[in-house]
């Protein structure tokens, strides 16, 4: 894997490549010393034109455990407030050596811009780009409902028969979207539930059910409902008419939380809106992955990082990670325990 740019395009078996690797990850994150040597000389370059707190800590985190060395540059105290394009930046990165850029940009398909431009010879990861994707999400959230389902037992499976509601601001979500993509991919059902005005005109070749009535989604049993942000700062009109009509007819509260089936989960990316799309009592129930979500991308984004920067260099067909020697300090060190 040369980047990782979208799911619309990824195939089943590097999602599934990805998610397994994922599981070894994960495996690893149990120990006291969470720290592998399989990066150590890479740089990792946080890319972030957009605001983010939980996705650029988490690549921060994931790079870091792996021994990468991370350079974070965020667009505002940058000269790209100045006006410097995003080939010029791209070029000062790439004279300072770095391995893997990941980034978040306003603008859908920057990434495969910065990919293909040939301005640069790093792996590039999609963090977000505009209303496109969020392929890093999706592989997230699919790990979470495959663990939540299959537990220990999460290695090689998909997501067969599985299906998936996904509700709210569908229009703007780059998360929607990766996840459709990822969802079916790998055997889901994926339906959206969403105010009309929130669902996108065109949405042929979509793999989708759509519906507008939430207590008819929860009343077909979903196995997982995940709740999208209303993303109030991409809104330029008024796309319902309050905020307390949205959360009347498309927010998750107590008594549609009581309403769904005992085994299914309710899932959200953060940040989340408590009190409009998520209620306190469903954000905060057992049945809530949202914290899990935020641990396994960790993982997730681990193995992305891994399979791009390392998985050449260990050969086309292997794809577990060296994890078995934790460092400290930047010193390797045998796992005597
Ligand atoms: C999502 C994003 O930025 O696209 N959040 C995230 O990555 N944690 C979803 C959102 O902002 O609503």
């Amino acid at each position: 894997m040369r980047h990782l740019l979208d799911t619309q395009t990824l195939a089943r078996t590097d999602a599934l490549r990805i998610l397994d690797v994922a599981e070894d990850m994960a495996d690893t994150q149990r120990r006291e010393v969470k720290k592998l040597p399989t990066l150590r000389g890479k740089t990792v370059v946080n890319l972030f034109f957009e605001d983010s707190t939980r996705t650029r800590i988490s690549f921060e985190a994931a790079a870091k455990r792996l021994s990468a060395d991370v350079i974070n540059f965020s667009a505002k105290g940058s000269s790209v407030s100045k006006g410097e394009s995003l080939q010029d930046t791209a070029q000062t990165l790439q004279a300072m050596g770095a391995d893997a850029v990941v980034i978040r940009h306003g603008a859908s398909g920057a990434p495969r811009t910065l990919a293909t431009s040939g301005w640069i010879s790093a792996g590039v990861v999609n963090a977000g780009d505009g209303t496109h994707e969020h392929p890093t999400q999706a592989l997230l959230d699919a790990f979470t409902i495959r663990k939540r389902r299959f537990g220990d037992d999460s290695r090689g499976r998909d997501l067969a028969g599985v299906k998936v509601t996904i509700v709210g601001d569908v229009l703007h979500s780059r998360v929607a979207r990766s996840n459709v993509w990822l969802l079916t991919t790998l055997g889901a059902q994926v339906t959206l539930v969403a105010p009309p005005t929130l669902v996108p005109q065109d949405m042929s070749g979509w793999p989708v059910q759509v519906r507008y009535d939430l207590d008819e989604a929860i009343a077909a049993g979903p196995d997982a409902l995940m709740m999208l942000r209303i993303q109030l700062e991409r809104m330029n009109a008024a796309y319902f008419p309050t905020e307390r009509e949205y959360s009347r007819r498309w927010g998750l509260d107590a008594r549609r939380l009581q309403a769904l089936g005992a085994d299914s989960i309710v899932m959200h990316p953060g940040p989340m809106n408590r009190g409009l799309e998520i209620s306190a009592e469903a954000a905060d129930s057992p049945r809530s992955t949202v914290l899990e979500q935020v641990a396994n991308g960790v993982s997730v984004r681990m193995a992305a990082l891994y399979l791009l920067l390392a998985g050449a260099e260990h050969g086309a067909g292997e794809t577990t990670p060296a994890t078995d020697a934790p460092v400290t300090g930047g010193e390797e060190k045998e796992n005597t325990r």
